[in-house]
């Protein structure tokens, strides 16, 4: 059954790369991607403007300044990406926005915090490296997770280019928190750089010690790993992972579950945002692969856009919104 429907979503790929939308085609209509994982319809709660603004606005500034070129963010001069968070200095950044994407640890002084980052790549692309990895999974790499177990299985490639960065980012992180003696820690990404957040999360939570507060705050996330590693996310992070989607964004759906693929909790869904793009509308969905919320999406209302944003306050993500 997975190789079959690996096939078909294959084919549903190629699809993609000649005509966007809707994104599975109406030959797939019948498919369901979103099956054979654990599900829940549990009641949405209301995420209200406040609780945005409070807790997703600052992650989704550094998600979006990382797009912006390594050289003009190490001085925080990439223009109005970069101006809309004063006070933040960069203790190293680098990516090659090919094999590394661009990444950063940074102090962010006016909250005390030390803020880790990783870019996303365009959606295309993302869609044609899921499509062209075959899903493929791998055992956690227990020198990054030194509590995963054998039964967590994770995407090769968002593992693989997790680990490029892997050491780097711990020890930058270890040594700005001895320097600077911030106790929080906060990692955000957007798209592929959800995913490696979301794996660096889990790293610093297992590596650091348990007085610092490690938050993860990720948008537009594709899945990562298999039922074990969401159980083992849950459990590790609990409530300091939340993981953002927007409307119709097609990337937080695949891999699909059928490839045994699935979503830790602690999603939060927008489901409307007002014409300047700054009001969102947004629910908290308990439990994993809430069906109330993008995991309930119909195939058919995929929209590509909604990836990019905008989110919120007007903040959309992807090199075109830093040409810097
Ligand atoms: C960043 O600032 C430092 C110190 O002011 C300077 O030496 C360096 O050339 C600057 N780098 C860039 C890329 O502007
Ligand atoms: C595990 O990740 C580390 C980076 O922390 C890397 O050096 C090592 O090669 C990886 N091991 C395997 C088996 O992939
Ligand atoms: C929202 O952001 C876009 C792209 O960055 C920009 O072109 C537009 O003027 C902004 N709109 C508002 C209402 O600020």
């Amino acid at each position: 059954m997975h190789v079959l429907s690996a096939v078909l979503l294959l084919a549903a790929c190629k699809l993609v790369s000649a005509a966007p939308t809707p994104l599975f085609g109406i030959d797939l209509g019948e498919i369901n991607i979103n099956t054979d994982g654990k599900t829940t319809d549990a009641d949405t709660v209301p995420f209200s403007q406040d609780e945005i603004t409070n807790t997703l606005v600052r992650p989704a500034l550094f998600a979006r300044v990382v797009y912006c070129s390594s050289p003009s963010v190490v001085n925080m001069t990439c223009g109005e990406q970069c101006d809309a968070l004063p006070n933040v200095k960069i203790l190293v950044a680098g990516g090659d926005d090919k094999r590394v994407p661009n990444f950063f640890v940074a102090h962010d002084v006016d909250t005390e915090t030390i803020v880790v980052a990783h870019q996303g790549t365009e959606p295309a692309n993302l869609l044609s490296d899921l499509n062209d990895l075959n899903f493929f999974q791998v055992d956690a790499n227990t020198t990054v997770l030194p509590k995963a177990n054998k039964d967590v299985k994770m995407h090769d490639g968002f593992a693989d280019t997790q680990e490029r960065t892997a050491d780097l980012v711990l020890s930058t992180v270890r040594s700005a928190l001895k320097s600077t003696g911030a106790k929080k820690v906060l990692v955000t990404g957007h798209s592929l750089g959800a995913a490696i957040a979301s794996i660096d999360g889990m790293m610093l939570r297992m590596k650091l010690d348990p007085s610092i507060a490690v938050t993860t705050t990720v948008f537009g996330l594709p899945r990562v790993g298999n039922q074990a590693w969401a159980d083992l996310v849950d459990s590790t992070l609990g409530s300091s992972f939340t993981h953002v989607t927007n409307q119709h964004d097609p990337v937080t759906q695949v891999p699909p579950q059928f490839a045994d693929f699935q979503h830790p909790s602690n999603e939060i869904h927008i489901t409307a945002v007002d014409p300047s793009g700054i009001i969102a509308t947004a629910q908290r969905c308990p439990g994993q692969e809430n069906q109330n919320c993008a995991p309930g999406n119909n195939l058919l209302d995929f929209n590509i856009d909604n990836h990019r944003g905008p989110y919120f306050q007007n903040i959309s993500m992807a090199n075109r919104f830093c040409p810097v």
